[in-house]
């Protein structure tokens, strides 16, 4: 009896297994939400082999032939019957593909297509779950946007790409791309599942180089030369490893949420340079030589060790703060000039620029270390103060000094206080110390430089999304 239903019941479920499969592999080769997990399991399964070999028997001179509804320049592709009424007539797209988020396939297919001239743009769908386009060698941009379903990504063939956009494709975790991808303008990866973008590692030079939230992505390792526009690799996996060691000039760039880095070649920078939230104990740069914007050096809890031997210039701001292992600020033996103002922040006991001649901007210097000596930037040697900016403050335990100073760099008044003495006063002549304690926060430049700093990360990244290539 109990055997008999045990029967009975392995005969339904393989009835069920066979119901699945038939479904999955059925008529159209289209496949079904439900059918993921064969899918992950083997991706080849999808692919039909007929089609690959009916392809490369094609002769060349039919290739070269491309029909009139090949030319239309854009096409919006609304289901899987358009798709593959294309792929079967063009193996050329002269024009773009935009597939329609009410398209509600699984399955994108590009077929026998071997080259789109313009865009593959696939947003805001819902459905789609696999790409695949065995037979593509080059399109100009591909952009997925907004893709919740969206796993796998199959362009075994892709050579030629010069824009990839990929964002918020939350569940993206295989790529196959195997062909040699050397030239890029742009590639920005954010907000994806995916643990490698080694396809992309032998890309020398590129406009754009962004990659961000992608939360499992531990090593990065490039061979990029040059980023003319903006680097930018943040919040992806806090453990990530990020080799940029053939990178020798870069526009803009931001590194954050960074547990390694190599970036010994970096010689120019031609606008900013920030390294923020980073966990990595060591940066070293020592062919630098001049940052054209700002540097800033901001909360990497771990750094003790920097090398910035050859850097002479900084012609923007200088930020270093909240860096609680960096006690002495000794790593700019050659510094001698910066353009903007200098704000440095946290517990350091000493700054010590030996060829540091002339800072145009102002300078907040807050350490909460006693140790700090600020005579050095408020009492001038020379009686003329380096710091032309018309400000200087400084502070070091409870003890806050404030310059005023002109252009030339002679002082124009000073005040100081002190906390510490301060309460013991207080009594005694109240109204001075507070007066003093007041003004000395109103022109602490203090808020404006934090709020910039902090938002200019924010900023590259706002105008970054909204750069339309
Ligand atoms: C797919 O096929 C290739 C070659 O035919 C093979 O090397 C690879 O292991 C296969 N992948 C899967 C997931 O079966
Ligand atoms: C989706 O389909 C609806 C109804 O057919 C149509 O009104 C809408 O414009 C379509 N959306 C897109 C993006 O094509
Ligand atoms: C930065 O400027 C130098 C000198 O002007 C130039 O050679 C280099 O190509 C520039 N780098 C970038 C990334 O634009
Ligand atoms: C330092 O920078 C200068 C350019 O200012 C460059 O010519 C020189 O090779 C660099 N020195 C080292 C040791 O990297
Ligand atoms: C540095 O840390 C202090 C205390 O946590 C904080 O108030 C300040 O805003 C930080 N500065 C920067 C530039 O992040
Ligand atoms: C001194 O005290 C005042 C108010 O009590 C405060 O605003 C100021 O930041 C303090 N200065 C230092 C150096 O602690
Ligand atoms: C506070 O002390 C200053 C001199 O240090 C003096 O000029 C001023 O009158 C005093 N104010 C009061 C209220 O005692
Ligand atoms: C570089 O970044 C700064 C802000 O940090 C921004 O103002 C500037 O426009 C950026 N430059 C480029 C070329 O992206």
């Amino acid at each position: 009896m109990l055997s008999c239903s045990k029967t009975i019941l392995s005969f339904f479920f393989l009835f069920l297994q066979f119901n699945r499969f038939s479904t999955a592999f059925g008529a159209n080769e289209e496949l079904n939400i439900l059918d993921h997990n064969i899918m992950l399991v083997n991706t080849n399964a999808t692919v039909p082999k007929v089609e690959k070999i009916n392809f490369e028997a094609t002769p060349p001179a039919k290739q070269t032939k491309i029909e009139d509804d090949c030319k239309k320049g854009l096409y919006h592709i609304e289901n899987a019957a358009s798709l593959n009424e294309l792929q079967s007539k063009c193996w050329k797209v002269m024009g773009s593909i935009e597939v329609s988020s009410n398209f509600s396939e699984s399955l994108v297919d590009l077929g026998s297509i071997k080259e789109i001239e313009g865009d593959l743009i696939i947003k805001n769908n819902k459905h789609v779950f696999r790409i695949q386009g065995y037979n593509l060698e080059s399109l100009r941009k591909l952009e997925l946007h907004s893709l919740t379903s969206f796993v796998s990504l199959d362009l075994p063939a892709l050579r030629e790409v010069e824009t990839v956009d990929w964002r918020v494709l939350p569940i993206l975790s295989s790529v196959v791309i195997n062909g040699n991808i050397k030239k890029a303008k742009g590639i920005i990866i954010s907000d994806t599942a995916l643990t490698s973008i080694d396809y992309f590692n032998n890309v020398k030079e590129v406009d754009i180089f962004n990659i961000n939230n992608n939360r499992y992505l531990e090593t990065l390792s490039t061979k990029l030369e040059s980023v003319t526009k903006q680097l930018s690799v943040h919040s992806n996996a806090k453990e990530l490893q990020l080799d940029l060691s053939n990178l020798y000039t870069v526009e803009n760039m931001t590194v954050k949420d960074v547990s390694a880095i190599k970036v010994a070649k970096l010689s120019s920078v031609n606008s900013s340079l920030e390294f923020i939230e980073n966990q990595f104990s060591s940066l070293e740069l020592p062919l630098l030589a001049k940052v054209q914007g700002t540097l800033g050096l901001i909360d990497n809890k771990n750094l003790k060790k920097l090398d910035f031997s050859n850097v002479t210039d900084i012609q923007g701001g200088f930020m270093i703060a909240n860096n609680t292992e960096l006690v002495k600020f000794d790593f700019f033996p050659k510094l001698r000039q910066i353009g903007g103002a200098i704000y440095f922040e946290g517990s350091f006991e000493k700054i010590d620029f030996p060829e540091l001649k002339l800072v145009k901007g102002s300078a907040y210097i807050k350490s909460s270390s006693d140790e700090l000596n600020c005579e050095d930037f408020t009492t001038p040697k020379s009686g003329r103060s380096i710091i032309r900016g018309g400000k200087i403050e400084c502070t070091s335990g409870m003890r806050s000094k404030m310059l005023n100073v002109d252009e030339d760099g002679n002082v124009l008044g000073k005040q100081e206080s002190d906390n510490s003495s301060e309460k013991k006063e207080k009594g005694r002549n109240g109204t001075k110390n507070q007066g003093s304690s007041k003004k000395m926060e109103n022109s602490a430049p203090k808020n404006i430089f934090i709020d910039a700093f902090k938002t200019s990360i924010y900023t590259v990244l706002t105008v970054l999304f909204a750069t339309v290539f």
